[in-house]
């Protein structure tokens, strides 16, 4: 089983990349194999349906398409997804997420992120993806330990459970 682990914030220290890297080994201690797609060290141009796409781009869109599920992250910016995160989504669509779970994180500066969750969850919904009801939410009083661990274990096992989850769906889904 391949999951894709897309980081939808540019930011070097990002939180949300780190949040999502809790549910990335999870879901690895779970039995998948999961790959990093990180928009900083890999970013994709602004959409433009009349633009050929670039090699990068051709790559991003082919690792979507063999996915079987996906654990996505986002930053809460304006109360809703980054734009980078959202400007990579239209590169794709039904063809990558149709009928394959999604497990979604965001990290807010404030106390919740859960705007950016819910337009997330309408976002994939609408691509046909089969986004788990369990989602991981940070605020600016989360913060991680220096081997990558949430300092509150209840945080730890919250984003554990994002990965698990989206790796027992895949499973069952698979039958
Ligand atoms: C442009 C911008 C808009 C933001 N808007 C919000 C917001 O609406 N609500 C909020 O709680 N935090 C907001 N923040 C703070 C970020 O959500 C917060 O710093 C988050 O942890 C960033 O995640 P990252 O470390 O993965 O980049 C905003 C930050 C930026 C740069």
């Amino acid at each position: 089983m391949k999951l894709v682990a897309l980081v939808g914030s540019l930011n070097p220290e990002s939180k949300t990349a780190k949040g999502l890297n809790v549910a990335a080994e999870a879901a690895r201690k779970a039995g998948a194999e999961v790959l990093v797609w990180n928009l900083r060290e890999r970013p994709l141009p602004i959409y433009d349906p009349s633009a050929e796409r670039d090699e990068n781009t051709l790559a991003f869109i082919q690792l979507m398409d063999e996915a079987d599920g996906f654990l996505i992250g986002s930053p809460e910016y304006h109360n809703g997804p980054s734009g980078a995160l959202k400007n990579a989504l239209d590169f794709v669509g039904y063809n990558q997420f149709n009928g394959k779970p999604v497990g979604l994180v965001a990290s807010a500066g404030g106390a919740i992120a859960t705007n950016t969750l819910v337009q997330l969850a309408t976002i994939l919904r609408s691509l046909h993806g089969y986004v788990i009801p369990h989602t991981g939410s940070m605020s600016y009083a989360d913060n991680f330990n220096a081997d990558g661990t949430f300092e509150n274990p209840k945080m730890q096992e919250r984003f554990e459970k994002v990965g698990t989850d989206v790796v027992a769906l895949t499973k069952a889904l698979r039958g």
